[in-house]
Formats: C-alpha cells, sequence, structure tokens
C-alpha cells in the first residue's frame, strides 16, 4: 500500500497511533480492540470545513459511521452537528451533548415513538421519506402543539456511491420521495398544520469518489428549491447528505474541494445554506481494528491465518467485499501470500483474502486499517461473541471508551422460566 492512514505511523520497526505503541494497547486492553485516533478525526474535521470554507455550510456527523461518545464529544467540541436515523442515535447524541438545535432526524421508517423524541427534542429539521410520514409527523406536532421543520428527501435519480447496497439515490431503492412528486409534496408540507419545511435533501450514496454527482445533486437540488419557492414557500437549507469517499490504498480519495467549489456557487446563486452529513470520511482512516494471530495454517497450498477477529467485528470485507488492508503491527516485509480469516463458522467469515503478509506466528498482532467507520456499529454477537473494547489516542496517553462486553452481559435480557 502507498501509505498508512491518517492514524497510524511507524517508529522503531512498529506502528503506533499518535504517540502510543499498538502493541503496548493490544497487550494492556487485550483483542480484539477498536483503535481510535482524536488527533486524526480533528484533522478530518479541519480539512473537511476547509473545504467549505466561504459557502454559508453546516456540517451534521453521521453518526452511525461510529456512534461511540467520546467520538461524538470531539465531534460536538468542533461544533459539528449530528446525523441521526433512530431513537438510539438521538439519544446518544443529546447525552454526548447535542442541542436539539444540533441534530437532524433523517432515516427511511421512523416510528411513532421517534417521531415524537424528534419533536420533543426540536431537533433542527426532519428529513422525512413519504407522505404518509409527513401526515403522520404533522398530527404528532398538532397534538402537541409545536411545529416540525423539515426537508423531504427527494430521490434525485443518481446513481453514485460504491456496493450496490450503498447506492441510494436511484429509483430502485427505498430512498426518498419521487422527484417527480417533490413538488406536490412541498404544497402540502406548507398546507399541513404543525410542519414548516425549511429545506431539501438528498443523500445519493456512500464510497463516493467523482465530484460530478455532488455537482449534479447541487444542482437539481437547488433548481428544485428554486421552484418551490416560486410557489411562496421559503426554504433555506439545501441537504446533500453523505458519501464523501474514502480510498483504503492510500491515495486523496475524492476531492472535497471541488464538492465545495459546487457549493459555493450553488449557494450563491440560490442564497441557500448547504448542509452535509458525511460519516466515513471523518472517521474511517482514524480508526484501525487491532487483532491477534491464533493459528497458522496451510490446506493444500493455501495459507491461512486464524485471527481472533472477523466479521462479527468488522462485516465489510465480506458484506460489502471491502478491502481494508491487514498490516503487522511488529514491520516486516511481506513474503507470502495468505487469507487472513476470522474465528466465525460461516466460509464468508474473512479479514482479507490474497492477502501479502510476512511469516505471521501465533501471538502476532495484526491491524486492520479504515475500520474507524462501519465497524464497532455494525458489529455482532453472532456465535455469543461479545463485541470488542474501543480505545481512544490523544497525544501519548489512551483510555478505554468502551470495554469489552462480558458474556453475562450477552444473556442479561434472556427471561428464562426456571
Ligand atoms: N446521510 C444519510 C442520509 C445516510 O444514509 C448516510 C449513510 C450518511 C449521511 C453518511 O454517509 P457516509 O458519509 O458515511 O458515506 N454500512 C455501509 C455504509 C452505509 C451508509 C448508509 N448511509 C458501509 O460500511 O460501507
Amino acid at each position: 500500500m502507498d501509505g498508512l492512514p491518517d492514524c497510524l505511523h511507524e517508529r522503531e520497526g512498529e506502528l503506533c497511533c499518535e504517540g502510543v505503541r499498538l502493541s503496548e494497547i493490544g497487550t494492556a486492553v487485550g483483542t480484539p480492540c477498536y483503535v481510535y485516533s482524536e488527533t486524526a478525526v480533528r484533522g478530518r474535521y479541519a480539512a473537511l470545513a476547509e473545504a467549505f470554507v466561504g459557502a454559508p455550510c453546516r456540517v451534521f456527523y453521521s453518526v452511525k459511521a461510529n456512534h461511540n461518545r467520546a467520538l461524538l464529544r470531539v465531534f460536538r467540541e468542533l461544533g459539528a452537528g449530528a446525523d441521526v436515523v433512530s431513537l438510539g442515535e438521538l439519544i446518544r447524541a443529546r447525552r454526548a451533548g447535542f442541542a436539539g438545535a444540533d441534530i437532524v432526524f433523517g432515516g427511511v421508517g421512523k416510528r411513532v415513538d421517534e417521531l415524537e423524541a424528534a419533536l420533543a427534542e426540536d431537533v433542527f429539521m426532519v428529513n422525512v421519506e413519504s407522505e404518509s410520514e409527513l401526515r403522520a409527523l404533522s398530527e404528532l406536532a398538532v397534538a402537541r402543539g409545536a411545529t416540525a421543520r423539515v426537508a423531504v428527501r427527494v430521490n434525485p435519480g443518481i446513481e453514485a456511491g460504491g456496493h450496490a447496497y450503498t447506492r441510494t439515490g436511484h429509483y430502485k431503492t427505498k430512498f426518498g420521495v419521487a422527484w417527480e412528486d417533490a413538488e406536490a409534496l412541498y404544497e402540502l408540507a406548507a398546507r399541513l398544520d404543525g410542519i414548516e419545511p425549511i429545506g431539501v435533501d438528498a443523500h445519493i450514496g456512500s464510497q463516493i469518489f467523482s465530484t460530478e454527482p455532488y455537482r449534479q445533486v447541487l444542482q437539481r437540488l437547488g433548481e428544485l428549491a428554486g421552484a418551490i419557492r416560486a410557489r411562496g414557500i421559503e426554504l433555506r437549507y439545501l441537504d446533500i447528505g453523505g458519501g464523501f469517499g474514502v480510498p483504503h490504498e492510500g491515495g486523496a480519495g475524492i476531492d472535497l474541494r471541488a464538492v465545495g467549489d459546487a457549493a459555493r456557487a450553488v449557494t450563491a446563486e440560490y442564497k441557500l445554506t448547504v448542509l452535509v452529513e458525511p460519516g466515513r470520511w471523518l472517521v474511517a482512516p482514524a480508526g484501525i481494528l487491532l487483532a491477534r494471530v491464533l493459528y497458522a495454517k496451510n490446506l493444500g497450498d493455501q495459507r491461512y491465518y486464524v485471527t481472533d477477529t472477523g466479521s462479527n467485528d468488522l462485516v465489510r470485507p465480506s458484506y460489502y467485499s471491502a478491502h481494508h488492508p491487514v498490516e503487522m503491527v511488529q514491520r516486516a516485509p511481506a513474503t507470502e501470500v495468505a487469507d487472513v480469516v476470522g474465528p466465525v463458522c460461516e466460509a464468508g467469515d474473512f479479514l482479507a483474502l490474497g492477502c501479502e503478509v510476512p511469516a505471521l506466528r501465533e501471538g502476532d498482532l495484526l491491524a486492520v486499517l479504515y475500520a474507524g467507520a462501519y465497524g464497532f456499529v455494525m458489529s455482532s454477537n453472532y456465535n455469543s461473541r461479545p463485541r470488542a473494547a474501543e480505545v481512544l489516542v490523544s497525544g501519548d496517553r489512551y483510555r478505554v471508551v468502551r470495554r469489552r462486553e462480558t458474556i453475562e452481559e450477552l444473556m442479561a435480557a434472556e427471561e428464562l422460566d426456571d
């Protein structure tokens, strides 16, 4: 690979996260363990903010990418808002110190209690995804004498993004309302009691490397906002969602300045504030998953390294065929090709197939890179495995920000007769 991600560097033949040796964390905290770099997160946020300088813009960190409250606090401190998609994420964001006014509530299937909570917290904006949801929100708002500020999430018919499951801007997916229905829905929103339409919204997908889809979505949403305004409905915000791509092989990734240029042009033309909801771009390169080699073996010519982490902790390699480089913590040149796999009882349980690695020994520590986004949050207890610990490094200090689950906790909610 070209280089290490933002959160890592090599010192005296060993991988370190900021000033802390990964081997120290591996020994003290145990494996598997997610390790995040606070400095890397801050650096990513500053770079993102810089790309949009000059455009009226607000950043709402997408909590789904990594919901650990220690990280949420960092984003709040940096001045970000939070983009949430469930009651759980809303409560997390509030507990991490975000005010209701700093929260955008999105998601394709909000329950009544979730809409109620959005109203109770008086969130900045609710992104609604159907006429029925809009009507439900109106009724709930009227019942409590509140007003919900809303955007309608429109499906702009733009196909962009990485894996098919992360492409959300075209009609073969469930997201948003049809482009051709949007204006009528804004007419309805303006008439409904308890509803104040304030913005237009789209999120076209995730792992997008080209700036062109963003140019298109900005332009189209700007035009839509203009058309809606012509009907006498004053809109102020243009929410383009998240999706900024992060390469896992090193390199720069999406040209955020070019997206910023498009945002500067459209916000000036339509007098709107642009809202962005990045998740992955801010946290993926700031985190790794630390694991240990349990066993080495051969099946015929195929070399396998079985580790103590797998698809239960990081599902992305098997679910999206995502490439997450696996690096040895004690540095050594790659000398062989092997499959680095997990302990889960599924043939699809792997970290990296055909991976170039040094000859590994049992007990060696490995770092799985670009695991700061959609890593821990998508982990499961499959095979009754407790979820991994999470560690936050700041300078030459680190702390456990979520301890490893215990097996007792996994069974605690089960209700048996005896
Ligand atoms: N806003 C909305 C409405 C979203 O649905 C998402 C992601 C984001 C913002 C943040 O997108 P990001 O900047 O992180 O790309 N589990 C998949 C990614 C799913 C993304 C879902 N929505 C993965 O591991 O690749």
